[in-house]
């Protein structure tokens, strides 16, 4: 028997390559959003549901028969509603999810937290590079802060259940359509995308990440303070910048201190944890799709 997930958020940008990678991978995927199913997911073979999840009694019915969640649903971003909308709504409706997990005793919650938990936008300099898991936390928006929070709320029911609780630090989730219109311009202004230091993660490899996080064993998870729960960033091998890091870190943010040599165009956000927990690595990049 396959083993049942409920993809939540399946409309959104991400969604649908989770569905896809999942479904490829012989799971049973339910897509649940409150949003119609687009023909990225109604050409798959998965049944969808409409559904609020920022309603307790809504998510408890959808989770129902599940043997785990790729929870992704939320106001994506700063700025597209409401400072406190954002807020209310990300942390009520990640309650919802994490409590019908609990509910239904589902083995594994995957959800999606973010980068900006780590300090974005970089306004104000990064304490250090390659930013990994413990620049946190420094949440600069609502939005971010909403994550934050969720990540507490996902380390408590981890500690209550026994049940991992893995979040995924997204960097900023893009597809091979967004690459031509976004990075070519940014490569003769360093200050265009220093906000997220010059970071991204294509789509595939953030669906991947999902996968791999409701693959991993219980061992694997970690010890220590986050055993259970651990927060993972997750984001590509490179900078979406043709100069190498190190330069534009110098330039961008002087005096920032770069705790190891990162060579070329090299990330300047290390994965090194989502590789050793996950076995996950990134495998795209933008230059495949610009440099074919
Ligand atoms: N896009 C990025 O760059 C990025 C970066 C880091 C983290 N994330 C996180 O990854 C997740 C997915 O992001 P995305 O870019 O695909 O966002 P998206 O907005 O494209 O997709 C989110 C989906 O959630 C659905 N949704 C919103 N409220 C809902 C509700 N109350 N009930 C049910 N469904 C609801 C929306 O209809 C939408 O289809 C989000 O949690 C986001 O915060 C995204």
């Amino acid at each position: 028997m396959s083993t049942k997930v409920c993809v939540t958020g399946s409309s959104g940008r991400l969604g649908p390559h989770v569905v896809a990678e999942l479904a490829a991978h012989g799971y049973d995927v339910l897509a649940v959003d409150v949003a119609p199913a687009p023909p990225a997911v109604t050409d798959l073979d998965v049944a969808t549901v409409r559904a609020d999840l920022t309603d307790a009694a809504q998510a408890v019915d959808v989770l129902a028969g599940c043997d785990a969640v790729v929870h992704l649903a939320n106001i994506p971003a700063p700025g597209l509603r409401p400072d406190g909308v954002t807020f209310t709504t990300n942390v009520t409706m990640n309650h919802a999810v994490f409590a019908a997990a609990r509910t239904h005793g589902l083995r594994r919650v995957v959800w999606a937290s973010s980068e900006t938990t780590l300090g974005l936008p970089f306004v104000d300099p990064p304490w250090y590079a390659p930013v990994d898991e413990a620049h946190f936390p420094r949440a600069e928006s609502t939005y971010a802060l909403s994550k934050v929070v969720t990540e507490q709320v996902a380390a408590t029911y981890a500690r209550w259940t026994g049940v991992a609780h893995v979040g995924l630090r997204f960097s900023n989730v893009l597809g091979r359509d967004d690459y031509r219109r976004l990075f070519p311009a940014a490569w003769a202004d360093p200050h265009a995308r220093k906000w997220n230091l010059w970071s991204y993660i294509d789509a595939r490899d953030a669906a991947s990440a999902c996968r791999l996080a409701l693959e991993a064993r219980d061992e694997q998870l970690g010890a220590g303070a986050s055993a259970g729960a651990p927060n993972l960033v997750i984001a590509a091998a490179d900078t979406c910048m043709t100069r190498p890091s190190a330069e534009l870190l110098a330039e961008v943010f002087p005096g920032v201190e770069l705790r190891r040599p990162v060579e070329g165009t090299t990330s300047l956000f290390a994965v090194d944890a989502a590789r050793d927990l996950l076995g996950w690595e990134p495998a795209h990049t933008w230059r495949d799709t610009l440099e074919a």
